[in-house]
Protein backbone atom coordinates (compact mmCIF):
# COMPACT_ATOMS: atom_id res chain seq x y z
CA UNK A 1 0.00 0.00 0.00
CA UNK A 2 1.03 3.55 -0.84
CA UNK A 3 2.50 5.67 2.13
CA UNK A 4 3.00 9.47 2.03
CA UNK A 5 6.00 9.94 3.75
CA UNK A 6 7.49 13.40 4.74
CA UNK A 7 11.03 13.69 4.89
CA UNK A 8 11.42 16.58 6.98
CA UNK A 9 15.49 17.40 6.75
CA UNK A 10 17.25 19.79 9.30
CA UNK A 11 17.76 23.65 7.60
CA UNK A 12 21.38 24.54 7.61
CA UNK A 13 22.62 27.76 8.91
CA UNK A 14 22.89 30.25 5.85
CA UNK A 15 26.53 31.33 7.71
CA UNK A 16 28.86 29.29 5.69
CA UNK A 17 29.26 26.80 2.93
CA UNK A 18 28.50 23.25 4.50
CA UNK A 19 31.21 20.80 5.07
CA UNK A 20 30.96 16.93 5.34
CA UNK A 21 30.24 16.80 8.79
CA UNK A 22 26.98 18.54 8.14
CA UNK A 23 26.04 16.58 5.37
CA UNK A 24 26.49 12.98 7.33
CA UNK A 25 23.98 14.29 9.89
CA UNK A 26 21.00 15.82 7.89
CA UNK A 27 21.85 15.69 4.35
CA UNK A 28 22.77 12.32 2.86
CA UNK A 29 21.05 10.08 5.48
CA UNK A 30 17.39 12.12 4.63
CA UNK A 31 18.34 11.72 0.68
CA UNK A 32 19.15 7.66 1.09
CA UNK A 33 15.63 6.97 3.01
CA UNK A 34 13.69 9.08 0.34
CA UNK A 35 15.41 7.35 -2.62
CA UNK A 36 14.24 4.31 -1.02
CA UNK A 37 10.92 5.45 0.24
CA UNK A 38 10.23 6.40 -3.74
CA UNK A 39 10.99 2.80 -5.18
CA UNK A 40 8.88 1.59 -2.36
CA UNK A 41 6.09 3.55 -4.20
CA UNK A 42 5.35 5.45 -1.44
CA UNK A 43 4.73 9.30 -2.07
CA UNK A 44 7.71 10.79 -0.69
CA UNK A 45 7.69 14.72 0.35
CA UNK A 46 11.39 15.88 1.32
CA UNK A 47 11.35 19.59 2.43
CA UNK A 48 14.24 21.95 3.72
CA UNK A 49 16.17 25.44 3.19
CA UNK A 50 18.34 27.56 4.70
CA UNK A 51 18.10 28.90 8.54
CA UNK A 52 18.36 32.36 8.11
CA UNK A 53 17.58 33.96 11.01
CA UNK A 54 18.86 34.33 14.65
CA UNK A 55 22.10 35.72 16.09
CA UNK A 56 24.40 32.70 14.05
CA UNK A 57 23.55 35.00 11.12
CA UNK A 58 23.95 38.15 13.06
CA UNK A 59 27.31 37.43 14.14
CA UNK A 60 28.44 36.05 10.76
CA UNK A 61 27.28 39.01 8.76
CA UNK A 62 28.95 41.07 11.26
CA UNK A 63 31.88 39.39 10.85
CA UNK A 64 32.17 39.49 7.01
CA UNK A 65 31.02 43.75 6.97
CA UNK A 66 27.88 42.30 5.12
CA UNK A 67 23.97 42.71 6.54
CA UNK A 68 22.45 39.91 7.90
CA UNK A 69 20.08 39.30 4.55
CA UNK A 70 23.46 39.54 2.75
CA UNK A 71 25.17 36.76 4.22
CA UNK A 72 21.93 35.06 4.25
CA UNK A 73 21.54 36.03 0.38
CA UNK A 74 24.80 34.77 -0.18
CA UNK A 75 25.05 31.73 1.83
CA UNK A 76 21.40 30.16 0.74
CA UNK A 77 23.06 30.38 -3.26
CA UNK A 78 26.00 28.27 -2.09
CA UNK A 79 24.51 25.83 0.10
CA UNK A 80 21.97 25.10 -2.24
CA UNK A 81 24.88 24.45 -4.84
CA UNK A 82 26.59 22.28 -2.33
CA UNK A 83 23.44 20.01 -1.53
CA UNK A 84 22.49 19.85 -5.64
CA UNK A 85 25.82 18.82 -6.02
CA UNK A 86 25.74 15.46 -3.92
CA UNK A 87 22.72 14.51 -5.43
CA UNK A 88 20.08 15.35 -2.60
CA UNK A 89 16.31 14.55 -3.90
CA UNK A 90 15.00 17.73 -2.20
CA UNK A 91 11.35 17.79 -3.31
CA UNK A 92 11.82 21.58 -2.82
CA UNK A 93 15.07 23.45 -0.63
CA UNK A 94 13.75 26.58 0.24
CA UNK A 95 14.70 29.47 2.52
CA UNK A 96 13.13 31.03 5.71
CA UNK A 97 13.21 34.48 4.52
CA UNK A 98 10.20 34.18 2.27
CA UNK A 99 6.93 35.85 2.75
CA UNK A 100 5.24 32.51 2.81
CA UNK A 101 7.47 31.14 5.70
CA UNK A 102 7.33 34.27 7.83
CA UNK A 103 3.15 33.70 7.44
CA UNK A 104 3.13 30.69 8.36
CA UNK A 105 5.23 31.01 11.43
CA UNK A 106 3.26 33.80 12.26
CA UNK A 107 0.15 32.18 11.93
CA UNK A 108 1.57 28.60 14.36
CA UNK A 109 2.52 31.62 16.95
CA UNK A 110 -1.19 32.98 16.85
CA UNK A 111 -2.72 29.90 17.34
CA UNK A 112 0.05 28.95 20.57
CA UNK A 113 -1.20 32.44 22.00
CA UNK A 114 -5.00 32.09 21.37
CA UNK A 115 -4.79 28.21 22.79
CA UNK A 116 -3.23 30.03 25.83
CA UNK A 117 -0.02 28.01 25.81
CA UNK A 118 2.02 31.79 24.96
CA UNK A 119 2.45 34.07 27.80
CA UNK A 120 4.50 37.28 28.15
CA UNK A 121 7.07 37.70 30.80
CA UNK A 122 9.90 40.03 32.05
CA UNK A 123 13.29 38.33 32.19
CA UNK A 124 16.55 39.52 32.02
CA UNK A 125 18.53 39.61 29.24
CA UNK A 126 22.57 40.03 28.66
CA UNK A 127 23.83 43.37 26.89
CA UNK A 128 27.52 43.65 25.98
CA UNK A 129 28.64 47.07 28.24
CA UNK A 130 31.35 48.41 25.76
CA UNK A 131 28.86 48.07 22.81
CA UNK A 132 25.09 47.99 24.66
CA UNK A 133 23.93 45.35 22.28
CA UNK A 134 21.89 42.49 23.20
CA UNK A 135 24.28 39.51 23.95
CA UNK A 136 23.02 36.51 22.71
CA UNK A 137 22.65 33.68 24.19
CA UNK A 138 25.07 31.02 22.85
CA UNK A 139 27.35 33.68 22.36
CA UNK A 140 27.40 33.56 26.41
CA UNK A 141 29.57 31.11 27.67
CA UNK A 142 30.29 29.94 31.62
CA UNK A 143 29.89 26.95 33.80
CA UNK A 144 27.24 24.91 33.68
CA UNK A 145 25.36 25.26 36.64
CA UNK A 146 23.90 21.50 36.63
CA UNK A 147 26.28 19.62 35.68
CA UNK A 148 29.65 21.63 36.09
CA UNK A 149 30.60 21.74 32.77
CA UNK A 150 33.07 24.60 31.62
CA UNK A 151 32.34 25.29 28.30
CA UNK A 152 28.24 25.79 28.54
CA UNK A 153 27.02 27.92 26.62
CA UNK A 154 24.08 30.54 27.45
CA UNK A 155 21.32 28.58 25.39
CA UNK A 156 22.31 24.82 25.73
CA UNK A 157 25.33 22.41 27.56
CA UNK A 158 26.65 20.30 25.01
CA UNK A 159 27.70 18.17 27.46
CA UNK A 160 24.79 17.28 29.89
CA UNK A 161 22.28 18.38 27.11
CA UNK A 162 19.91 20.88 29.58
CA UNK A 163 18.55 24.01 28.00
CA UNK A 164 19.70 26.88 29.63
CA UNK A 165 19.25 30.52 30.19
CA UNK A 166 22.34 32.79 30.44
CA UNK A 167 21.57 34.00 33.72
CA UNK A 168 21.78 30.54 35.35
CA UNK A 169 25.37 30.33 34.10
CA UNK A 170 28.34 30.61 36.89
CA UNK A 171 30.65 33.11 35.66
CA UNK A 172 29.14 34.22 31.88
CA UNK A 173 31.24 36.04 29.63
CA UNK A 174 30.98 36.87 26.29
CA UNK A 175 32.42 34.55 23.42
CA UNK A 176 33.15 37.49 21.11
CA UNK A 177 35.32 39.72 23.03
CA UNK A 178 35.46 37.69 26.99
CA UNK A 179 33.69 40.61 28.90
CA UNK A 180 31.30 39.65 31.43
CA UNK A 181 27.95 40.42 30.40
CA UNK A 182 25.36 42.63 32.26
CA UNK A 183 22.03 41.67 32.75
CA UNK A 184 19.05 43.86 32.39
CA UNK A 185 15.03 43.11 32.15
CA UNK A 186 12.99 42.95 29.14
CA UNK A 187 9.82 41.70 28.14
CA UNK A 188 9.21 38.19 25.95
CA UNK A 189 7.34 35.34 25.19
CA UNK A 190 7.65 32.00 26.83
CA UNK A 191 6.30 28.93 25.74
CA UNK A 192 4.75 26.81 28.37
CA UNK A 193 6.52 23.94 28.13
CA UNK A 194 5.18 22.36 31.00
CA UNK A 195 1.71 22.24 29.53
CA UNK A 196 2.73 19.50 27.49
CA UNK A 197 4.54 17.05 29.68
CA UNK A 198 1.86 14.66 30.16
CA UNK A 199 1.42 14.65 26.01
CA UNK A 200 5.15 14.37 25.66
CA UNK A 201 5.74 11.54 27.87
CA UNK A 202 3.24 9.63 26.40
CA UNK A 203 3.89 10.44 22.83
CA UNK A 204 7.61 9.17 23.22
CA UNK A 205 6.64 6.24 24.95
CA UNK A 206 4.87 5.16 22.44
CA UNK A 207 8.53 5.42 20.36
CA UNK A 208 9.69 3.02 22.38
CA UNK A 209 11.28 -0.36 20.39
CA UNK A 210 10.70 2.39 17.15
CA UNK A 211 12.87 5.12 17.53
CA UNK A 212 17.10 4.72 17.86
CA UNK A 213 18.00 3.90 21.84
CA UNK A 214 19.90 7.23 21.91
CA UNK A 215 17.56 9.54 20.33
CA UNK A 216 14.77 8.45 22.20
CA UNK A 217 16.71 7.95 25.75
CA UNK A 218 17.85 11.58 25.12
CA UNK A 219 14.55 13.01 24.51
CA UNK A 220 13.09 11.42 27.76
CA UNK A 221 15.36 12.68 29.54
CA UNK A 222 14.33 16.20 28.58
CA UNK A 223 11.23 15.60 30.17
CA UNK A 224 12.32 15.81 33.58
CA UNK A 225 12.78 19.17 33.64
CA UNK A 226 10.59 20.90 31.20
CA UNK A 227 10.47 24.72 32.15
CA UNK A 228 8.63 27.80 30.05
CA UNK A 229 11.22 28.85 27.55
CA UNK A 230 11.47 32.38 25.29
CA UNK A 231 10.77 32.38 21.87
CA UNK A 232 11.25 35.90 21.44
CA UNK A 233 14.33 37.46 21.02
CA UNK A 234 15.83 41.15 21.16
CA UNK A 235 16.87 41.38 18.08
CA UNK A 236 16.46 43.17 14.42
CA UNK A 237 16.61 40.10 12.31
CA UNK A 238 14.13 37.74 12.18
CA UNK A 239 10.00 37.06 11.75
CA UNK A 240 8.28 40.24 13.90
CA UNK A 241 5.90 38.94 16.39
CA UNK A 242 1.93 39.25 15.34
CA UNK A 243 0.38 40.73 17.60
CA UNK A 244 -0.51 44.16 18.33
CA UNK A 245 1.86 46.44 20.16
CA UNK A 246 4.76 43.57 19.17
CA UNK A 247 4.45 43.63 15.69
CA UNK A 248 6.30 46.49 15.31
CA UNK A 249 9.18 46.66 17.71
CA UNK A 250 12.07 46.87 15.83
CA UNK A 251 13.99 44.94 18.37
CA UNK A 252 11.72 42.03 18.92
CA UNK A 253 11.87 39.17 17.09
CA UNK A 254 10.75 35.56 17.18
CA UNK A 255 13.44 33.40 18.49
CA UNK A 256 14.93 31.53 14.69
CA UNK A 257 14.75 28.22 16.41
CA UNK A 258 10.92 28.57 16.77
CA UNK A 259 10.50 30.04 13.20
CA UNK A 260 13.25 27.64 12.10
CA UNK A 261 11.21 24.55 13.05
CA UNK A 262 7.90 25.71 11.47
CA UNK A 263 9.50 25.75 8.07
CA UNK A 264 9.05 22.38 7.37
CA UNK A 265 5.49 23.29 7.24
CA UNK A 266 5.76 26.72 5.53
CA UNK A 267 7.79 24.52 2.95
CA UNK A 268 5.50 22.17 2.37
CA UNK A 269 2.87 24.50 2.10
CA UNK A 270 5.27 26.37 -0.61
CA UNK A 271 5.92 23.38 -2.83
CA UNK A 272 1.92 22.72 -2.49
CA UNK A 273 1.68 25.85 -4.35
CA UNK A 274 4.75 25.63 -6.56
CA UNK A 275 3.08 22.52 -8.21
CA UNK A 276 0.11 24.12 -8.94
CA UNK A 277 -1.98 22.48 -6.09
CA UNK A 278 -1.97 24.76 -3.02
CA UNK A 279 -4.23 22.21 -0.68
CA UNK A 280 -1.97 19.15 -1.52
CA UNK A 281 0.48 19.54 1.73
CA UNK A 282 -2.46 18.68 3.35
CA UNK A 283 -2.13 14.92 2.20
CA UNK A 284 1.17 14.95 4.50
CA UNK A 285 0.50 16.71 7.28
CA UNK A 286 -3.25 15.58 8.11
CA UNK A 287 -3.86 12.12 6.72
CA UNK A 288 -3.88 9.87 9.89
CA UNK A 289 -1.75 7.40 7.89
CA UNK A 290 0.87 9.69 6.88
CA UNK A 291 3.96 9.08 8.25
CA UNK A 292 7.26 12.07 9.20
CA UNK A 293 10.89 11.54 9.48
CA UNK A 294 13.14 14.22 10.70
CA UNK A 295 16.75 13.91 9.93
CA UNK A 296 19.25 15.26 12.10
CA UNK A 297 22.35 15.90 14.12
CA UNK A 298 21.88 15.19 17.78
CA UNK A 299 22.60 18.42 18.73
CA UNK A 300 19.18 19.11 17.15
CA UNK A 301 17.57 16.64 18.79
CA UNK A 302 15.86 19.08 21.86
CA UNK A 303 13.99 20.78 19.15
CA UNK A 304 12.50 18.21 16.90
CA UNK A 305 11.65 15.54 19.69
CA UNK A 306 10.09 17.79 22.60
CA UNK A 307 9.74 21.48 21.36
CA UNK A 308 8.49 20.86 17.31
CA UNK A 309 6.15 18.48 18.86
CA UNK A 310 4.72 20.85 21.80
CA UNK A 311 4.28 23.28 19.29
CA UNK A 312 2.24 21.39 17.17
CA UNK A 313 0.31 19.88 19.55
CA UNK A 314 -0.28 23.65 21.64
CA UNK A 315 -0.94 24.43 18.17
CA UNK A 316 -3.92 21.86 17.49
CA UNK A 317 -5.04 21.99 20.93
CA UNK A 318 -3.87 19.32 22.45
CA UNK A 319 -2.10 20.37 25.81
CA UNK A 320 -2.90 20.72 29.41
CA UNK A 321 -5.27 23.74 28.68
CA UNK A 322 -6.15 22.60 25.14
CA UNK A 323 -7.88 24.82 23.09
CA UNK A 324 -8.84 24.12 19.21
CA UNK A 325 -6.39 23.84 15.94
CA UNK A 326 -5.97 27.04 14.60
CA UNK A 327 -6.98 28.49 10.83
CA UNK A 328 -4.61 25.62 9.14
CA UNK A 329 -5.97 23.32 11.12
CA UNK A 330 -4.63 20.33 13.23
CA UNK A 331 -1.32 18.80 12.26
CA UNK A 332 0.65 14.89 12.72
CA UNK A 333 3.40 14.89 15.16
CA UNK A 334 6.75 13.58 13.87
CA UNK A 335 6.46 9.40 13.79
CA UNK A 336 10.07 9.50 13.88
CA UNK A 337 13.18 12.11 15.04
CA UNK A 338 16.17 10.05 13.03
CA UNK A 339 19.52 11.72 14.63
CA UNK A 340 22.83 11.01 13.64
CA UNK A 341 25.84 11.15 15.83
CA UNK A 342 28.68 13.37 15.66
CA UNK A 343 31.46 13.14 12.75
CA UNK A 344 34.92 14.21 13.82
CA UNK A 345 37.93 14.94 11.31
CA UNK A 346 41.07 12.76 12.35
CA UNK A 347 40.70 12.69 15.60
CA UNK A 348 39.47 16.27 15.88
CA UNK A 349 35.98 18.55 16.30
CA UNK A 350 34.92 20.12 12.92
CA UNK A 351 36.02 23.60 12.82
CA UNK A 352 35.94 26.39 10.49
CA UNK A 353 37.43 28.85 12.33
CA UNK A 354 40.54 26.45 12.84
CA UNK A 355 40.42 24.94 9.94
CA UNK A 356 39.35 21.31 10.88
CA UNK A 357 37.25 21.11 7.73
CA UNK A 358 36.83 20.06 4.24
CA UNK A 359 33.54 21.42 2.63
CA UNK A 360 31.47 19.71 0.54
CA UNK A 361 32.46 21.60 -2.76
CA UNK A 362 35.83 21.36 -1.59
CA UNK A 363 35.21 17.75 -1.55
CA UNK A 364 33.54 17.39 -4.74
CA UNK A 365 36.04 19.16 -6.58
CA UNK A 366 38.37 16.08 -5.85
CA UNK A 367 36.03 13.01 -5.48
CA UNK A 368 32.71 12.04 -6.86
CA UNK A 369 29.57 12.53 -5.01
CA UNK A 370 28.87 8.39 -4.74
CA UNK A 371 32.33 8.24 -2.78
CA UNK A 372 31.61 10.40 -0.46
CA UNK A 373 27.73 9.33 0.03
CA UNK A 374 29.22 6.03 0.32
CA UNK A 375 31.79 6.23 3.03
CA UNK A 376 29.07 8.17 4.90
CA UNK A 377 26.03 5.45 4.19
CA UNK A 378 28.67 2.39 5.22
CA UNK A 379 31.21 4.69 7.99
CA UNK A 380 29.49 7.69 8.90
CA UNK A 381 28.16 8.55 12.07
CA UNK A 382 24.56 6.46 12.07
CA UNK A 383 24.87 5.03 16.09
CA UNK A 384 27.76 6.48 17.20
CA UNK A 385 30.20 9.04 17.25
CA UNK A 386 32.40 8.97 14.72
CA UNK A 387 36.15 9.77 12.84
CA UNK A 388 36.43 10.16 8.93
CA UNK A 389 40.01 9.55 7.91
CA UNK A 390 41.10 9.95 4.83
CA UNK A 391 43.38 6.89 4.98
CA UNK A 392 39.40 4.80 5.50
CA UNK A 393 38.07 7.09 2.57
CA UNK A 394 41.03 5.87 0.71
CA UNK A 395 40.57 2.11 1.36
CA UNK A 396 36.71 1.81 1.30
CA UNK A 397 36.59 3.89 -2.22
CA UNK A 398 39.48 1.48 -3.80
CA UNK A 399 38.23 -1.60 -2.28
CA UNK A 400 34.83 -1.59 -2.00
CA UNK A 401 33.55 1.04 -4.74
CA UNK A 402 36.51 0.31 -7.33
CA UNK A 403 37.82 -3.41 -6.72
CA UNK A 404 34.64 -5.21 -5.88
CA UNK A 405 31.39 -2.93 -7.28
CA UNK A 406 32.99 -1.64 -10.15
CA UNK A 407 35.09 -4.42 -11.29
CA UNK A 408 32.45 -6.82 -10.75
CA UNK A 409 29.97 -4.20 -13.10
CA UNK A 410 33.13 -4.04 -15.73
CA UNK A 411 33.95 -7.42 -16.10
CA UNK A 412 30.95 -8.42 -16.63
CA UNK A 413 29.82 -6.12 -19.19
CA UNK A 414 33.04 -5.54 -21.21
CA UNK A 415 33.27 -9.85 -21.03
CA UNK A 416 29.59 -10.05 -22.86
CA UNK A 417 30.22 -6.97 -24.58
CA UNK A 418 33.10 -8.56 -26.42
CA UNK A 419 31.73 -12.06 -26.55
CA UNK A 420 28.32 -11.55 -27.36
CA UNK A 421 27.85 -7.75 -27.96
CA UNK A 422 24.62 -7.96 -26.21
CA UNK A 423 22.92 -9.60 -23.18
CA UNK A 424 23.54 -13.32 -23.49
CA UNK A 425 20.62 -15.86 -23.02
CA UNK A 426 20.75 -17.72 -19.67
CA UNK A 427 20.44 -21.60 -20.53
CA UNK A 428 20.41 -24.94 -18.19
CA UNK A 429 21.42 -23.05 -15.18
CA UNK A 430 23.24 -25.12 -12.62
CA UNK A 431 22.82 -24.99 -9.51
CA UNK A 432 25.39 -22.29 -8.55
CA UNK A 433 23.91 -20.22 -10.61
CA UNK A 434 20.22 -20.63 -9.22
CA UNK A 435 21.81 -20.26 -5.85
CA UNK A 436 23.75 -16.64 -6.81
CA UNK A 437 20.27 -15.84 -8.75
CA UNK A 438 18.38 -16.45 -5.64
CA UNK A 439 20.50 -14.68 -3.25
CA UNK A 440 20.28 -11.84 -5.59
CA UNK A 441 16.49 -11.39 -4.99
CA UNK A 442 16.53 -12.45 -1.65
CA UNK A 443 18.44 -9.53 -0.73
CA UNK A 444 15.66 -6.73 -2.22
CA UNK A 445 13.21 -7.31 1.36
CA UNK A 446 16.13 -8.02 3.64
CA UNK A 447 17.98 -4.33 2.24
CA UNK A 448 14.87 -2.70 1.93
CA UNK A 449 13.62 -3.47 5.70
CA UNK A 450 17.21 -1.77 6.74
CA UNK A 451 16.61 1.07 4.56
CA UNK A 452 13.39 2.01 5.80
CA UNK A 453 14.62 2.08 9.32
CA UNK A 454 17.63 4.02 8.43
CA UNK A 455 20.15 1.55 9.01
CA UNK A 456 21.99 2.52 6.03
CA UNK A 457 25.05 0.74 6.98
CA UNK A 458 23.22 -3.06 7.66
CA UNK A 459 21.72 -2.21 4.76
CA UNK A 460 24.87 -0.98 2.27
CA UNK A 461 26.96 -4.14 4.23
CA UNK A 462 23.82 -6.43 3.03
CA UNK A 463 24.12 -5.33 -0.70
CA UNK A 464 27.61 -5.48 -0.88
CA UNK A 465 27.89 -9.11 0.51
CA UNK A 466 25.79 -9.79 -2.67
CA UNK A 467 28.45 -8.20 -4.95
CA UNK A 468 30.89 -10.34 -2.77
CA UNK A 469 28.86 -13.28 -3.57
CA UNK A 470 29.51 -12.58 -7.32
CA UNK A 471 32.71 -12.04 -7.80
CA UNK A 472 33.12 -15.73 -5.93
CA UNK A 473 31.09 -16.61 -8.70
CA UNK A 474 33.01 -15.55 -11.54
CA UNK A 475 36.23 -16.78 -9.70
CA UNK A 476 34.86 -20.04 -9.22
CA UNK A 477 33.40 -20.35 -12.91
CA UNK A 478 36.09 -18.69 -14.72
CA UNK A 479 33.83 -17.74 -17.89
CA UNK A 480 37.22 -16.55 -19.10
CA UNK A 481 38.73 -19.97 -19.46
CA UNK A 482 35.80 -21.73 -21.37
CA UNK A 483 37.13 -22.14 -24.74
CA UNK A 484 34.99 -24.53 -26.44
CA UNK A 485 31.17 -24.08 -25.23
CA UNK A 486 30.03 -20.23 -25.27
CA UNK A 487 26.31 -21.10 -24.42
CA UNK A 488 27.74 -22.01 -21.06
CA UNK A 489 29.72 -18.62 -20.91
CA UNK A 490 27.07 -16.80 -22.03
CA UNK A 491 24.81 -18.30 -19.18
CA UNK A 492 27.61 -17.50 -16.79
CA UNK A 493 27.21 -13.56 -17.78
CA UNK A 494 24.04 -13.92 -18.03
CA UNK A 495 23.66 -14.34 -14.34
CA UNK A 496 26.16 -11.98 -13.34
CA UNK A 497 24.63 -9.22 -15.45
CA UNK A 498 21.36 -10.41 -13.73
CA UNK A 499 22.94 -9.52 -10.15
CA UNK A 500 24.76 -6.23 -11.50
CA UNK A 501 21.11 -5.21 -12.70
CA UNK A 502 20.06 -5.85 -9.11
CA UNK A 503 22.58 -4.95 -7.40
CA UNK A 504 22.55 -1.68 -9.10
CA UNK A 505 19.05 -1.04 -8.07
CA UNK A 506 20.09 -2.30 -4.54
CA UNK A 507 22.46 0.65 -4.03
CA UNK A 508 20.39 3.11 -6.10
CA UNK A 509 19.75 5.03 -2.62
CA UNK A 510 23.16 5.38 -1.71
CA UNK A 511 24.68 5.56 -5.42
CA UNK A 512 22.19 7.06 -7.49
CA UNK A 513 24.58 8.50 -10.03
CA UNK A 514 26.96 5.38 -10.44
CA UNK A 515 23.35 3.52 -10.50
CA UNK A 516 22.28 5.68 -13.67
CA UNK A 517 24.90 4.91 -15.24
CA UNK A 518 25.11 1.60 -15.09
CA UNK A 519 21.17 1.65 -16.01
CA UNK A 520 22.83 3.25 -19.44
CA UNK A 521 25.22 0.54 -19.81
CA UNK A 522 22.79 -2.28 -19.64
CA UNK A 523 20.54 -0.80 -22.62
CA UNK A 524 18.27 0.85 -20.33
CA UNK A 525 16.73 4.53 -21.62
CA UNK A 526 14.96 7.20 -19.80
CA UNK A 527 15.57 8.56 -16.47
CA UNK A 528 16.21 5.71 -13.66
CA UNK A 529 16.77 7.86 -10.77
CA UNK A 530 16.03 11.50 -11.07
CA UNK A 531 18.63 13.90 -10.07
CA UNK A 532 17.77 17.13 -8.45
CA UNK A 533 18.28 20.50 -10.29
CA UNK A 534 18.49 24.22 -8.96
CA UNK A 535 15.87 26.28 -10.43
CA UNK A 536 15.71 30.58 -10.14
CA UNK A 537 12.19 31.40 -8.80
CA UNK A 538 10.28 34.51 -8.31
CA UNK A 539 9.07 35.37 -4.82
CA UNK A 540 5.86 38.14 -4.86
CA UNK A 541 7.74 41.23 -4.51
CA UNK A 542 10.56 40.96 -7.15
CA UNK A 543 13.23 39.24 -4.97
CA UNK A 544 14.11 35.81 -6.95
CA UNK A 545 16.55 33.14 -5.44
CA UNK A 546 17.50 29.75 -5.99
CA UNK A 547 15.42 26.44 -4.89
CA UNK A 548 16.48 22.88 -5.37
CA UNK A 549 13.70 20.62 -6.89
CA UNK A 550 13.58 18.05 -9.53
CA UNK A 551 11.34 15.18 -10.53
CA UNK A 552 12.38 12.18 -9.02
CA UNK A 553 9.25 9.92 -10.60
CA UNK A 554 11.97 7.92 -12.43
CA UNK A 555 11.71 4.32 -13.65
CA UNK A 556 13.70 3.08 -10.31
CA UNK A 557 11.46 0.39 -8.52
CA UNK A 558 12.56 -1.54 -5.27
CA UNK A 559 12.69 -5.26 -7.05
CA UNK A 560 14.51 -7.52 -9.46
CA UNK A 561 13.43 -7.03 -13.21
CA UNK A 562 14.60 -9.57 -15.60
CA UNK A 563 17.39 -8.36 -17.74
CA UNK A 564 16.49 -9.19 -21.65
CA UNK A 565 18.58 -11.01 -24.02
CA UNK A 566 19.55 -9.64 -27.01
CA UNK A 567 19.96 -5.68 -25.60
CA UNK A 568 22.93 -4.69 -27.43
CA UNK A 569 25.90 -4.03 -24.91
CA UNK A 570 29.24 -1.52 -25.69
CA UNK A 571 32.71 -1.19 -23.91
CA UNK A 572 31.98 0.04 -20.37
CA UNK A 573 33.92 3.24 -19.08
CA UNK A 574 34.72 2.98 -15.53
CA UNK A 575 32.21 3.52 -12.58
CA UNK A 576 34.81 4.59 -10.05
CA UNK A 577 37.97 6.27 -9.71
CA UNK A 578 40.73 4.46 -8.40
CA UNK A 579 42.66 6.97 -6.32
CA UNK A 580 45.83 7.50 -5.53
CA UNK A 581 47.08 6.39 -1.70
CA UNK A 582 49.07 10.04 -2.22
CA UNK A 583 46.09 11.98 -1.74
CA UNK A 584 46.41 11.01 2.08
CA UNK A 585 49.32 12.75 2.55
CA UNK A 586 47.92 15.85 0.30
CA UNK A 587 44.92 16.15 2.73
CA UNK A 588 46.29 16.02 5.71
CA UNK A 589 49.04 18.56 4.94
CA UNK A 590 45.89 20.53 3.60
CA UNK A 591 44.35 19.82 7.33
CA UNK A 592 47.86 21.11 8.33
CA UNK A 593 49.08 18.36 9.80
N1 LIG B 1 20.08 25.56 11.60
C1 LIG B 1 20.08 24.51 12.58
C2 LIG B 1 21.47 23.93 12.73
O1 LIG B 1 22.24 24.02 11.81
C3 LIG B 1 19.12 23.41 12.23
C4 LIG B 1 17.72 23.88 12.11
S1 LIG B 1 16.68 22.58 11.79
C5 LIG B 1 15.16 23.29 11.80
O2 LIG B 1 21.76 23.35 13.77
F1 LIG B 1 14.53 22.93 10.83
F2 LIG B 1 14.55 22.98 12.84
F3 LIG B 1 15.26 24.52 11.67
ZN1 LIG C 1 25.70 20.74 31.85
Amino acid sequence: MSQHILTAVAWPYANGPRHIGHVSGFGVPSDIFSRYQRMAGNKVLMVSGTDEHGTPIQVQADKEGLTARELADRYNRVIAEDLRALGLSYDLFTRTTTGNHYAVAQEIFKGLHANGYIFPKTTMGAISPSTGRTLPDRYIEGTCPICGFDGARGDQCDNCGNQLDPVQLINPVSRINGEKPVFVETEHFMLDLPAFAEVLATWLRSKQGDWRPNVLKFALNLLGDLQPRAITRDLDWGVPIPLDGWRDQPNKRLYVWFDAVIGYLSASIEWARRSGDPEAWRRWWQNPDARSYYFMGKDNIVFHAEIWPALLLGYNGQGASDGTPGALGALNLPSEVVSSEFLTMEGRKFSSSRQVVIYVRDFLSRYDADALRYYIAVAGPESQDTDFTWSEFLNRNNGELVAAWGNLVNRSISMAAKNFGAVPEGRDLTDADRALLERSRAAFPVVGAELARSRFKNATTEAFDVIREANRYLADQEPWKIKDDPERVGSILHVALQVVDDAKTLLTPVLPSSSNKIHAMLGGTGVWSGMPEVREVDEEGGRSYPIITGSYEGQARWESVPIRPGVPLSPPTPLFTKLDPKIVKEELSRLGE
